[in-house]
């Protein structure tokens, strides 16, 4: 933590240089924000030395200038980055970010929240946690008490990899194992009794899923990525490239979309102002599923896990925290950090007016979201 008279400093020595001034709720509110414009010179030209990988948040940047290092200081002290307007409208000055649950740094995933009893579900995933790395269990939080338990379905479901909740139903797809392969699964809310819905195309094991969405009609969108079989969960070896199927709700019957030689991660549906559907993948938004078009390329790490508010704003886990990106026109508006550190960002579960975040580290709770963040379906 940087010294209170150090944090004096920095704001008088950069508001009038680096950060914009914030609206005086924001800059007086419950969180701690900053807002990187590139419409202040000193942001779109830097004095000195900088450098940093893609992996790195852009404070984590190597830089010479003593000022820069300050801000990039202070910027690892925020709770919110702001790199547009339109972030400080959707969040409002009354947003907060806390980190509710401290676990292991371990990955975790697959959250979904059911409204109707205050749930949020969500998984460890991987090695080095579980059974060789299999977890037959997942977490279930009572967010209005804030109590954390795990659970196990009837029968048990092994390396949950994503979760929707759609009609009262969790939607989740797996991994697999090495005793299964990776399936589409509906959990009962209340009795935990699982359903397999779909284990095979035409026969072939999949991959071993990453993420899902439903759409308004009740298609259901799945990712199948090469990432199980390298982390040695299952012993398939990969017989497709990575792949996005998307499966009839009403038939199961499953159809190839999209194949890539990257890789397949989070995966999301929005539905613009004309009602067509728009797949978001991580790198690429695609309207009306024939129209590719690159969206947005995320400004540090890599997109994981992706979902669309009830407006269209895509919120992606992005490593030192939350991005948050306009679908229209693909700019990255902010991001909501948690903390910095070993901490990091891979999912994120809407409720109406807030959302939690579940990554390496635990659980964080955003809270007081002026937009509405829930969808109509
Ligand atoms: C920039 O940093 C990367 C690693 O983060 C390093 O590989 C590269 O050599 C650095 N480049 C310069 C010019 O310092
Ligand atoms: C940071 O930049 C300086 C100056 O270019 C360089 O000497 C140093 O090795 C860099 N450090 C890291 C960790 O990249
Ligand atoms: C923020 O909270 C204050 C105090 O509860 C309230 O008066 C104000 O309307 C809220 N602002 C927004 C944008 O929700
Ligand atoms: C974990 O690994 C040990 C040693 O290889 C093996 O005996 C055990 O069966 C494995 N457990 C699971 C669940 O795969
Ligand atoms: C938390 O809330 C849940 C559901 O409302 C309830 O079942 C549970 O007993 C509560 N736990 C505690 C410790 O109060
Ligand atoms: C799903 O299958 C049903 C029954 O065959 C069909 O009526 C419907 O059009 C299909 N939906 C899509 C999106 O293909
Ligand atoms: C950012 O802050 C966290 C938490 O205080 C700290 O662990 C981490 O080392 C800081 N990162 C940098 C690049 O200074």
């Amino acid at each position: 933590m940087i010294s209170t008279p150090c944090l004096l400093f920095v704001l008088t020595s950069t508001v009038s240089g680096f950060l914009k001034e914030l609206p005086a709720e924001f800059a007086e509110g419950p969180a701690t924000w900053a807002w990187v414009s590139y419409d202040s010179p000193s942001v779109a030209v830097l004095p000195g030395s900088f450098n940093r990988s893609v992996f790195d948040a852009p404070h984590e940047s190597n830089v010479s200038d003593p000022v820069i290092a300050s801000v990039n200081a202070y910027l690892n002290s925020t709770n919110f980055i702001a790199y547009d307007s339109r972030f400080l409208e959707i969040l409002g000055p009354n947003a907060t970010v806390t980190h509710i649950q401290h676990l292991a740094y371990q990955s975790h995933e697959a959250p979904c929240y059911n409204p109707k009893a205050g749930e949020l579900f969500f998984v460890e995933w991987g090695p080095p946690g579980g059974e060789n790395g299999t977890h037959n269990w997942q977490y279930l939080l009572h967010t209005r008490n804030n109590t954390l338990k795990k659970i196990v379905t009837k029968p048990p479901t092994s390396n949950v990899h994503g979760c929707v909740v759609y009609r009262d139903t969790m939607y989740v797809v797996t991994d697999g194992s090495h005793k299964e392969t990776g399936a589409l699964v509906t959990i009962d809310p209340k009795t935990f009794k699982r359903t397999v819905m779909l284990n095979n195309y035409y026969q072939q094991p999949f991959m071993g899923f990453n993420d899902l969405d439903i759409d308004p009609d009740g298609n259901i969108w799945l990712t199948d990525s090469k990432s199980a079989y390298g982390r040695d969960l299952t012993a398939f070896t990969n017989p497709t490239n990575p792949t996005v199927y998307m499966v009839n709700g009403t038939t199961m019957r499953p159809k190839v979309v999209h194949t890539t030689t990257g890789n397949a991660n989070g995966i999301t549906v929005s539905r613009d102002s004309s009602g067509n559907h728009i797949l978001f993948l991580p790198d690429t938004g695609r309207r009306c599923f024939n129209n590719a078009r690159l969206l947005n390329n995320p400004i540090s790490y890599f997109y994981d896990g992706i979902r669309a508010s009830r407006n269209g704003y895509l919120f992606a886990g992005a490593g030192d925290g939350v991005d948050v990106i306009d679908s229209r026109d693909g700019m990255t508006l902010g991001t909501i950090r948690v903390g910095g550190g070993e901490n990091l960002a891979v999912s994120v579960a809407f409720g109406v007016h807030e959302l939690w975040i579940v990554g390496r580290g635990g659980v964080w709770h955003v809270d007081g979201v002026k937009e509405r963040l829930d969808r109509e379906w």
